[in-house]
């Protein structure tokens, strides 16, 4: 299982639209045998990087609804068509109450869409745990977008959190976002016991994305 970079495009400028497809095809050419690289593009340019690309696609929310009379819902059946691979859920920008979690980590696992659950707090990681995703991201609120990464910040939460999640259910893997810019968060991250990071703006916003992957990944 390699560890994982997930790409998290948000809604970016740089990154949406018709630069969607640009810059996720700048990934293609980026060496990677030790890491499975992820993207996690808008809702709008997912279906043609997932066509478009062989890269592993993500989407970066998924509702609780089955298809039918459902507007402006995603659907984990619709996305699973369309070559999504799984989906990161309750991100810090996009909250989802429990009960709705639960069923969507639930219908996701029928469609066998992969999911990363992401908590802000040591009492929200606890509770999600319970759900049995694929991932939990570890991604404090406050540290999301800025240039203090989590693993600099606190390191010690994230050897907490991978503890408790591991207590809990031995299956589920802990990654953690926030604020990651450079190789050595990648490595400090890996050391910490978790299975990868997550990426937003200092991958998005570097002025050459390519080599700015290229540069994480040594
Ligand atoms: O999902 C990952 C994202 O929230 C991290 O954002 O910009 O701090 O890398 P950023």
């Amino acid at each position: 299982m390699k560890p994982l970079i997930i790409l998290n495009f948000k809604l970016y400028k740089e990154a949406a639209g018709k630069k969607a497809l640009d810059i996720a095809r700048q990934i293609r050419n980026v060496k990677h045998e030790k890491y499975e690289i992820i993207v996690a593009p808008s809702l709008c340019t997912i279906q043609e990087i997932a066509e478009k690309t062989n890269i592993t696609v993500f989407a970066q929310h998924t509702d609780y609804v089955p298809l039918g009379a459902h507007t402006g819902k995603i659907s984990a059946e619709e996305l699973k068509q369309i070559g999504v691979k799984g989906t990161l859920l309750n991100h810090s920008e996009r909250k989802i109450p429990l009960p709705y979690l639960t069923q969507i980590v639930e219908r996701c696992k029928k469609n066998k869409l992969r999911t990363v659950v992401c908590a802000s707090t040591i009492s929200e990681i606890k509770k999600v745990a319970e759900l049995s995703p694929d991932y939990i991201a570890y991604e404090p609120k406050e540290l999301i977008g800025g240039n203090i990464s989590v693993t600099e910040a606190d390191p010690d939460i994230i050897v907490k959190a991978v503890g408790i999640v591991h207590q809990i259910n031995p299956k589920v893997k802990v990654l953690c976002g926030a604020g990651i810019h450079s190789k050595e968060d990648v490595g400090h991250a890996l050391l910490l016991g978790t299975h990868g990071v997550l990426i937003g703006h200092s991958f998005v916003k570097a002025r050459d994305p390519k080599k700015f992957l290229q540069e994480m990944l040594l």
